[in-house]
């Protein structure tokens, strides 16, 4: 291969190239095991107090997606910093301004009826990995910030709308969104809002009603309650996948410094003309065939 850039960071360890059609490593269970989510039609929902672990998971995932040749990223993050990183891949990055989040889920929402009418002309009903089409990664993080603090009330509404339109039909089209929020109450996700989203971890809650909100109604009572997560257990969570029992995890973390380094090394596999397949044989690139 003829390379005329090197690698600007050395030992990130990964392959060349991952796929948002793989499974996605999260973390692990309570038996050491690793636990793996697969995205490309599922959404995910991150609640838990302040603190617990849930933008640790938002990276985690935007590790991933950085990291899949396949993927593109849409970034919403009303405190700048904690998906700031990943800025530069991002298609959009969109900081606390209602205005710039309800124009990118506007965008989002058309792309997403180009992608159905695609779809319909061909007489499919879901993207797959053959299309070749890029699975566009929403990531919120504090749907609240969004939803209940910033903009006009009207605003807000609109928000929430296309939020919810795009977490009900985006999954199918390639467009999985993955939110989070340190509010789980029932006027930030209503219920018919949380069954939207096929994952939902429930970090450390204060009370087994948030917990629920999060997991789903009547979780806490069977004995999956996000409050018996201690403080000091950071990234811990009960992650439940749709029709499945609430599992206890306690989810990877990438420090800043392991952040940068994925995101330049994601930058430069992004690189333009760094995505090209080569041609030819094995003999022509130089190797032994
Ligand atoms: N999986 C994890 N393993 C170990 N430590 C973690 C993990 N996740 C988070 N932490 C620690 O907890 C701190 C807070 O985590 P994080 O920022 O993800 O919380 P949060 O739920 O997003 O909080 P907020 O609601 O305030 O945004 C991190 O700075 C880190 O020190
Ligand atoms: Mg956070």
């Amino acid at each position: 291969m003829n390379r005329t850039t090197a690698a600007p960071t050395a030992g990130v360890p990964v392959g060349p190239g991952l796929s948002m059609f793989d499974p996605i490593f999260i973390g692990i269970d309570e038996f050491g095991q690793p636990v793996y989510i697969t995205l490309a039609y599922r959404n995910l929902l991150a609640g838990g107090e302040p603190g617990g672990g849930k933008s640790g998971l938002l990276n985690t995932i935007a590790a991933h997606a950085a990291l899949s040749v396949d993927s593109r990223l849409v970034l919403l993050d009303g405190k700048l910093v904690e998906l700031g990183q990943w800025e530069d891949i991002a298609d959009a990055f969109i900081g606390p301004d209602i205005t710039a989040a309800l124009a990118v889920l506007r965008r989002l929402q058309q792309v997403m009826n180009n992608r159905y009418a695609w779809l319909r002309a061909h007489g499919r009903r879901k993207l797959t990995a053959a299309d070749r089409l890029s699975v566009i990664t929403v990531l919120v993080d504090e749907i609240a910030f969004f939803s209940a603090t910033v903009g006009s009330k009207q605003e807000q509404e609109e928000f929430v709308a296309l939020l919810r339109d795009l977490v009900a039909r985006g999954r199918a089209a390639g467009i999985p969104v993955v939110a989070a929020t340190q509010r789980p109450s029932f006027d930030i996700i209503p219920t018919s809002l949380r069954d939207l989203f096929g994952y939902r971890a429930a970090f450390r809650c204060t009370t087994p009603n948030s917990s629920n909100i999060v997991l789903g109604h009547g979780w806490a009572e069977q004995g999956y309650s996000a409050t018996d997560i201690p403080p000091t257990n950071q990234g811990a969570a009960y992650l439940i996948a749709e029709g499945g029992t609430p599992r206890r995890i306690k989810a990877a973390y990438l420090s800043d410094a392991q952040i940068a380094g994925i995101a330049d090394y994601a930058a430069w596999v992004r690189r333009p003309g760094g995505l090209t397949t080569p041609t030819g044989t094995p003999a022509d690139w130089g190797m032994a065939a």
